[in-house]
Parts: C-alpha cells; structure tokens; sequence
C-alpha cells in the first residue's frame, strides 16, 4: 500500500480510538533513525515489536535486519493487523493480534529462546498502570543483559517506569516529529527487576 493510504489509515484509526494510537500520523524518519541507532544489526536474531501500527518500524526493522533475524509484532487494533497481514510479505515477519503484555505466552508458543531488541511505541501515559508494568515485567524477562528495550514516549512522565524497571536508562529528545518524542534505550544487568527486589531492611 502507498504511504499515503497508510497514513489515511492510521488517521481514520486515530478519530476511532485515540487512546488506543496515543497520536494522529505514524512515526517520523527521524524518530525511526533515533530509535533504532542503538542496534547491532550484525549480532541480533530476534526482534520485537509492540504496537507496529500501518508497519512504518517495521519496515525499517526488516530492511535492516539479518536475513536469519526474525521480527514478531504484537498488535491489539485489528485493522492494522489485516493490514499487516496483507501489505507486507516477508518470511521473517510473524504478525499477532495480541497485546504486548502476552509477549511470554506467545514467544513460548514460537519457542524462541529469548529477545536481542523489543522496539515499542505503545502509549505507556494513557494506559493503567498494572499493564505498563506487566508489560515492562514480560519485557524484562525476556532480554538478555546484552538486550535492549527501545521505546518512543511522547509524555516525559512514562520514564518513570522504565527507571523503576531497567537499571540503565538514556533519553533523547526528537523534534522532528508530530508530536515531538523521547526516545529512550533500556538495559537491565541481569537478575531481577529493580522494582521486585526486596525492599532494604
Ligand atoms: C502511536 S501508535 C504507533 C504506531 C507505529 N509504531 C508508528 O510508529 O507509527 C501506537 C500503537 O500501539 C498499539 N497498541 C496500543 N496498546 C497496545 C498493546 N497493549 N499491545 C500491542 N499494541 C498496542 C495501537 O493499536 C497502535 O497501533
């Protein structure tokens, strides 16, 4: 499909469910450029992404990645989903109509042995807390301590969670986009989350 008909979609998508898109166009090229700098295209197999929406990271993802990488995107909207489905024909990619938060069920079913990269711009700001964090617990699970989490917020108040979450956080504020975004980069060192460690006696 042409961009311009994916943006058309993504649009009508917004005025359907606002919450659920958290913004009216899909991403930019330079939030994509922001987003995915931190990636060792060489090194990583298995990627993730939460809330492809038309596949405009995704596309990126898969022009880029090894050809024995494979990419899973989870997506709760079942428009995108056919879309997905119908646009783009690639061996590699693997489309669910899952939320984010299932990400442990569903890479069981796939039987993947772990995730290098989990890409997502689901809008933390307008979710309830109890799903960000099962979302951000299945994510950390899931990512080796050489894995990241790669993440596009447009409120500077979701950092807050992945701070209670991973142990090493960076931002980076990106303009060139509507509405302008943070992009962060997530890592854990292993062991588990911050925010389930024992509270110190
Ligand atoms: C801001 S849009 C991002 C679209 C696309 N990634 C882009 O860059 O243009 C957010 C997307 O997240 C999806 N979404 C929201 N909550 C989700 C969840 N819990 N699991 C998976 N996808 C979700 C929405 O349906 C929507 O497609």
């Amino acid at each position: 499909m042409a961009k311009g008909k994916d943006e058309w979609l993504f649009a009508i998508n917004f005025v359907k469910h606002p919450t659920m898109l958290g913004s009216v166009i899909p991403s930019s090229r330079w939030l994509i450029r922001s987003l995915l700098a931190p990636v060792d295209w060489e090194r990583a197999r298995y990627f993730v992404e939460y809330g492809p929406g038309v596949g405009t990271i995704t596309r990126h993802i898969l022009k880029r990645m090894h050809p024995e990488a494979k990419l899973l995107v989870l997506e709760i909207n079942d428009d995108f989903v056919r879309h997905l489905n119908s646009a783009i024909d690639d061996p590699r990619l693997v489309v669910r109509r899952d939320s984010a938060a299932s990400l442990g069920t569903v890479l069981d079913e796939l039987d993947w042995p772990h995730i290098d990269y989990a890409v997502s711009g689901i809008p933390f700001s307008i979710m309830s807390s109890e799903d960000v964090e099962a979302v951000l617990k299945e994510t950390r699970a899931r990512l080796p301590p050489q894995g990241e989490f790669l993440v596009y917020q447009f409120s500077r108040h979701s950092a807050q969670y992945l701070h209670r979450s991973f142990d090493d956080v960076s931002r980076e504020f990106v303009l060139r986009n509507v509405p302008p975004v943070s992009c962060y980069r997530a890592r854990s060192n292993g062991g588990i989350g911050p925010s389930e460690a024992p509270a110190p006696m």
